[in-house]
């Protein structure tokens, strides 16, 4: 396939949307609209043209490609009149691939048949089988042979029963199409510049149209508003879910399972229910996440068993680690082989060694603990003055008692050990036993206060 140039429709306000961002800037997955459509333009063709028209710096901002020809429709006329406003940009020597801003599911395939049908006969037009085409432009056809495309508002009683409708994704032959284009009229029912008119040009000028039929009718629907956008979501994501179950992930349900990135995995990895993955992850072999989780940006290695309801992102955990219920790894953890981090712990930027265990009710930030370190219930390390970080070091084998505070900058020294309630303040000698806490002390004549 040679010199494919794609325009994108993309000129439309999106009112039902109710939103401040145009409709193509809706996101979708991980993506906008536009954004994925781009994807398959961008894989498919030498060049892309977008018409925009409301809202046009917003979108050229957010989608910020300068490999894109950014085509402005001033006055939203019709599709045949966005469409003209491209070919100046185009030569004639190249088949012109036109999509649309809000058709986010369009399929590579799909497009690959379309473009080749246009190389053989000048232009083809995708279409779609629908149970119910109201509102769609109607597929007429003589003897099997495609004669025109009648909208809705044009359409007879007879034209309305046609259950083949049209997409408005086609590829015609450039020089054709310019032709088609400069003959087009608004002499219709929405007094629009219609691109479905070029069809009757096209077999007045003796082509055969040529047509591809879809029958996934998710891969052609457009976003119109919240319920639709929500729809295709799901479709996007069954699609995911199912492509990811053929290659070996075990979803204990995959209408309950969101993937807004990429996911990567080893063998024999399972995902419970209600788990989002966003960004990059990589799980290794043997991987279990279990209900409720948010994993972003991490990658996992093998056997990592992460408990329900934990929040993970820009992590690292290490082989045989488990992690939560109910933990929060936060950016630049590093969680060593084999470590153990428990419920309502929150690690921050700081890497946790071999064996090491937080397993209850911890503040972990800054901090750099060595392996098989045992870290106690609700201990704490105080890493913020109100003005600067500062760094804790816990090093190999020591023992923090529970509710301890570590006041950083502060060393725990190597097998030390720190008993419960200290507040440390100082560096801690290895091998011993430290503790900062009052004397107990019991008042033997003292009562309880009686009510007056
Ligand atoms: C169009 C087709 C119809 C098809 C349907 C599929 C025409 C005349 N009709 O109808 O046969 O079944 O799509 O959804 O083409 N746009 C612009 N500039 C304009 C007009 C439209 O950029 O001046 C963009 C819109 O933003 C939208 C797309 O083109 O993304 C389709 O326009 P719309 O007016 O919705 O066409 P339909 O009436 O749905
Ligand atoms: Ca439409």
């Amino acid at each position: 396939m040679n010199n494919i140039h794609a325009i994108i429709l993309a000129a439309g306000k999106g009112t039902r949307m109710n939103s401040s961002k145009p409709k193509v800037l809706q996101t979708l997955s991980d993506n906008t609209l536009l954004g994925h459509v781009l994807v398959q333009a961008k894989a498919i063709s030498q060049k892309v043209h977008v018409v925009y028209g409301f809202g046009g710096d917003q979108v050229q901002q957010t989608i910020n490609d300068d490999s894109i020809n950014w085509v402005e429709q001033v006055e939203q006329l019709g599709t045949g009149h966005a469409v003209a406003q491209a070919m100046p940009h185009i030569e004639d020597d190249s088949i012109s691939l036109v999509l649309y801003g809000d058709v986010p599911l369009i399929q590579p395939q799909t497009l690959g048949q379309l473009i080749n049908a246009a190389e053989d006969s000048g232009i083809a037009l995708l279409s779609v089988i629908l149970n119910n085409p109201t509102g769609y432009g109607r597929i007429v056809r003589h003897n099997n042979i495609i004669q025109a495309i009648v909208e809705q508002k044009d359409a007879n009683a007879e034209q309305l029963e046609i259950c083949e409708a049209n997409t408005g994704i086609m590829a015609v032959n450039t020089q054709l199409l310019k032709k088609y284009l400069a003959a087009l009229n608004s002499d219709n029912a929405q007094g629009e510049l219609y691109l479905t008119d070029i069809i009757e040009s096209a077999v007045n000028d003796k082509k055969i149209v040529e047509s591809i039929i879809t029958t996934d009718e998710f891969e052609v629907a457009g976003v119109n508003d919240k319920v639709q956008l929500a729809e295709l979501e799901r479709v996007f994501q069954k699609n995911q879910a199912v492509s990811f179950m053929q290659q070996g992930l075990t979803l204990k349900d995959p209408a309950r399972f969101d993937c807004r990135g990429t996911l990567n995995f080893d063998q024999d990895c399972e995902i419970d229910i209600n788990v989002v993955i966003e960004g990059d992850v990589s799980l290794g072999n043997n991987t279990t996440i279990a209900a409720n989780c948010n994993i972003k940006n991490t990658k996992i290695g093998n056997n990592v068993v992460i408990f329900p309801n934990s929040v993970i992102e820009d992590a690292l955990i290490g082989n045989g680690a488990s992690i939560g219920p109910f933990a929060r790894i936060r950016p630049e953890a590093n969680i060593g082989e084999n470590a153990k981090i428990g419920n309502f712990v929150e690690v921050k930027k700081s890497t946790i060694g071999k064996g090491s265990k937080v397993s209850h009710l911890s503040y972990v930030g800054d901090t750099t603990i060595g392996s098989e370190v045992n870290i106690g219930a609700g201990v704490i390390t105080c890493n913020y003055d109100g003005v600067n970080k500062h760094q804790t070091t816990i090093e190999d084998g020591a023992f923090v008692g529970s509710d301890t505070q570590l006041i950083a900058p502060v060393t725990i020294g190597k097998n030390a050990t720190i008993g419960a309630g200290s507040t440390i303040t100082k560096d801690v000698p290895d091998n011993q036993l430290s503790l900062s806490r009052s004397k107990q002390t019991t008042l033997k004549n003292w009562q309880r206060p009686t009510k007056k």
